[in-house]
């Protein structure tokens, strides 16, 4: 249950982000961030400059967008068409975008028009719905997730980026994009989501036939194994497939990893391990697994009945306010809200740091809760 005390901690948080959000539009100004630099702990790096095509690359814009229809605040709004604007040069690249043109597109485009009807950016929404739809395989019948020699793999993360179909069938008036979409989702639903609730990464299809080949570990530990962020995907992206459908099989699904995924969680006191199948040593964390899910969580108790709420939102609370409590970043000097996020089991380089995307999920979940959220997927 959401308690009043819930209500007063979200609307004082919501207060702190609103404060350090408006300070650090000022400083990063036209750049689309994605880690802050390990010294200055600021955002230094322009993604925009750097990789264009990078699929975390719509996330600041989305925060800007959350803010700016729960605040009016014109400044979010400013920065978040000039991001957009930006992003136009990775449509030109073309090379390196695969089926993140969802994340990528509707957190800055779609956000757009969904608030403001902007027709240019309801134009750049239908580009990148055409390019995701464009990687569908119809013998396979899912959407292809990254390039190169990689025509069989499907990620779960592509559960996120499908939504952009769902939006384009009703923005175009033509159902293949949501047949599309449908299909995909069945497709993970059936082969990457296992008996147990627990996900695989990745799932390497025949691409002639759609036949299940292997199951590579991917950001995880192993094959076999739990990556959280994984699960989070799942649980978030099945409930948003069933918003869109009503296809009861999804909201199903969602409940299905959300049921896992809190017994797993609850381990480990509220903060996601990297992989909840991983050996014990070392301990290693990725808190925005904590966030997808919760955002996921709610969405799912806005569909289930009264006597079953109380799970998904008791769930949802603990993961924001465990993680915020313990990894939130509220110096002023430092860019980034929350710490903690790790990219994936095997790669150094951004183990237990601030990444844009948990920040993303944690304003979203936090707007939930009061009310001020607009859905952007
Ligand atoms: N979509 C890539 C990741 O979750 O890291």
């Amino acid at each position: 249950m959401i308690t009043k005390e819930d209500i007063n901690w979200a609307n004082e948080t919501f207060a702190k982000i609103h404060h350090k959000l408006t300070l650090q539009v000022q400083r990063v100004g036209e750049k689309i961030p994605y880690i802050p630099d390990m010294q200055s702990g600021k955002y230094e790096e322009d993604m925009a400059t750097t990789d264009p095509v990078w699929w975390t690359n719509g996330f600041w814009a989305g925060i800007l967008w959350q803010m700016y229809h729960a605040t009016g605040n014109e400044q979010y709004r400013e920065v978040a068409e000039e991001n957009e604007k930006r992003l136009d040069k990775a449509f030109d690249i073309f090379n390196g975008l695969h089926h993140d043109v969802g994340f990528m597109w509707l957190h800055t485009a779609v956000a757009n028009y969904r608030l403001t009807q902007n027709e240019r950016s309801k134009t750049r929404g239908h580009h990148a719905a055409q390019l995701l739809a464009g990687r569908y395989n119809p013998r396979g019948k899912y959407i292809r997730s990254w390039n190169r020699d990689r025509a069989g793999w499907v990620i779960i993360d592509s559960m996120l980026n499908i939504p952009l179909l769902y939006w384009a069938e009703k923005e175009i008036q033509d159902p293949r994009f949501r047949f599309i979409a449908e299909d995909h989702a069945n497709k993970v639903m059936n082969n990457l989501v296992r008996p147990d609730g627990s996900v695989n990464h990745i799932v390497v299809f025949d691409p002639t036939n759609g036949d299940l080949l292997e199951t590579p570990a991917g950001q995880g530990y192993a094959s076999g194994s739990s990556w959280s962020r994984g699960q989070s995907w799942a649980i978030y992206g099945f409930a948003l497939s069933y918003v869109h459908t009503h296809n009861q099989a999804y909201l199903d699904t969602a409940k299905k990893v959300a049921h896992y995924f809190i017994s797993e969680v609850e381990k480990n006191k509220w903060i996601p391990l990297v992989d909840f199948r991983a050996p014990k040593d070392p301990v290693m964390i990725d808190t925005s697994a904590g966030m997808i899910a919760a955002c996921g969580l709610l969405e799912i108790a806005n569909h289930v009945p009264d006597l079953e709420k109380e799970l998904y939102q008791d769930a949802a609370i603990k993961l924001l306010r465990t993680i915020e409590q313990r990894y939130s970043i509220w110096d002023e000097r430092k860019d980034g809200l929350i710490s903690g996020a790790t990219g994936s089991y095997h790669e150094d380089r951004w183990t237990e740091v601030p990444i844009i995307y948990t920040d993303y999920y944690f304003v979203e979940g936090i707007l939930r809760l009061l009310d001020k959220d607009f859905l952007i997927w």
